[in-house]
């Protein structure tokens, strides 16, 4: 999402006339786009802000921004707190960035934190920054209203609302014409897109139809899917073009329900379980992703075991994982204590990360002897004899070099694994 806003703010800026830097010692201008979902990530903000005092000193003309969420969530209190700034700028204010340079460059701060409900930048093509040409990210909705316990997100980046289909689908005929080959439409609850043209609804089902039409030889994937909202009827759209990614990424959190209550979710462990049935009822093979948090308000060793045993039950191909961080204002800090000990979360964390590492040890061996379609994305990082790219379960396959060039389909028979990737032989 963050990766997806930068691209925007460059080609605002691009607009106005700047260039991007490689060196930042060159730069007139920085901006740093934040993250404000876990307290490390805005510490590790404030460590890089005070290698912005030192360039500072070097270049006193230097101008300094702070975009993205952790600027929504403190306004202009990081003015008071970080000297060094110049510009704090919310994530619905990236249109306003060249008047808030103005302002700086006639000697004062400058700040816009308002929040829209109609923005989503659905007229500005992203600069793809830093791409590899094959895989982009397109962006289809902005904001949250779901109010998990634990979760900053509805608080920085407001309400939901999604972008224009029209838009959309051109933004993918365009990448598609410059040599991409896969887009990841992005939005942090997809199967609640919905847009209203003329009386007529586009649900997220449709919007994928219509992605997926563009070329057969463009891939689509999605995230995230929130369980409450993953209907059979999106399953079945998925399993009805070979170009939708069979690859699906569907944050359980919890597998306790007394947890999964109190986080808000909106779903039990047996709901949650049923939308797995339905994914390996229609789409066979179909990879299963998730997130789960460790040490959330209250959980007791018993609930912790029910998660493993969730994990256990789905069989996850990945998932991303991390102990409980308290964010202020959030209902889970208004209401509940973060009574588990850090050592007791980080512990939990530990034996969720060891579990997934076999889970996905045990899913790579089944690959063994099929043939994947796979994407090829560049040369291996370990080897230049081998190439690398990603089969439509999203798992990196590498297998050496045929020739093929990045933007190829090529079927690769596998042989062998780590927990990480599968190897083979082009077939
Ligand atoms: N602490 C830890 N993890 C969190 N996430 C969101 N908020 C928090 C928090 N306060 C995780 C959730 C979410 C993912 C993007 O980040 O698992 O799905
Ligand atoms: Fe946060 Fe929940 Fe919204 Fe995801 S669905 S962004 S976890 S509030």
């Amino acid at each position: 999402m963050n990766f997806s806003d930068s691209e925007i703010v460059a080609s605002i800026l691009e607009e106005k006339g700047f260039r991007n830097t490689n060196n930042i010692g060159d730069a007139d201008v920085i901006f740093i786009n934040t993250c404000s979902i876990r307290d490390h990530a805005e510490q590790r903000v404030r460590k890089r802000l005070d290698h912005m005092q030192s360039l500072k000193r070097k270049n006193p003309r230097l101008v300094v921004g702070l975009l993205g969420c952790m600027a929504e969530r403190l306004k202009t209190q990081l003015l008071e707190e970080e000297q060094v700034l110049d510009i704090i700028a919310g994530p619905d204010s990236y249109r306003d960035l060249p008047r808030l340079m103005e302002e700086v460059e006639s000697g004062h701060k400058a700040v816009n934190t308002l929040l829209s409900a109609e923005e989503t930048y659905a007229d500005i093509a992203p600069v793809r920054y830093d791409s590899n040409g094959i895989s982009a990210y397109i962006s289809i909705m902005r904001g949250c209203e779901n109010y998990c316990a634990y979760c900053v997100v509805p608080y920085v980046r407001g309400q939901e609302r999604s972008r224009d289909v029209s838009s959309i689908i051109r933004e993918s005929e365009d990448l598609f014409r410059n040599g991409y080959r896969e887009v990841t439409l992005l939005g942090q609850n997809v199967n609640s897109y919905q847009w209203m043209l003329d009386g007529k609804k586009t649900g997220f089902a449709e919007l994928l139809e219509k992605v997926a039409t563009v070329n057969p030889l463009l891939r689509i994937r999605f995230a995230t899917s929130h369980p409450k909202d993953l209907s059979d009827e999106l399953i079945q759209t998925i399993s009805r073009h070979k170009n939708i990614c069979k690859s699906i990424h569907l944050p359980v959190q919890s597998g306790s329900n007394r947890i999964l209550d109190r986080m808000n979710r909106g779903y039990t462990c047996e709901q949650y379980l049923k939308r797995i049935d339905a994914i390996r009822s229609i789409l066979p093979g179909c990879a299963i992703s998730t997130d789960i948090i460790t040490g959330f308000c209250d959980e007791t060793e018993e609930d912790h075991h029910d998660t493993l045993s969730l994990m256990e039950k789905v069989g996850y191909d990945y998932a991303f994982m991390f102990r409980y961080s308290e964010r202020p204002d959030t209902l889970a800090a208004d209401h509940y204590q973060d009574n588990v000990p850090e050592e007791i979360k980080e512990r939990r964390l530990r034996e969720v990360i060891d579990l997934q590492q076999k889970l996905s040890w045990q899913n790579n061996k089944k690959d063994v002897g099929k043939t994947f379609e796979v994407l090829v994305e560049g040369f291996s990082r370990r080897s230049p004899e081998h190439i690398a790219g990603r089969n439509s379960q999203n798992k990196v396959v590498v297998f050496p070099a045929t020739g093929n060039t990045p933007g190829d389909y090529v079927n690769v028979k596998i042989s062998r694994f780590t927990s990480a990737t599968l190897l083979g032989d082009a077939v």
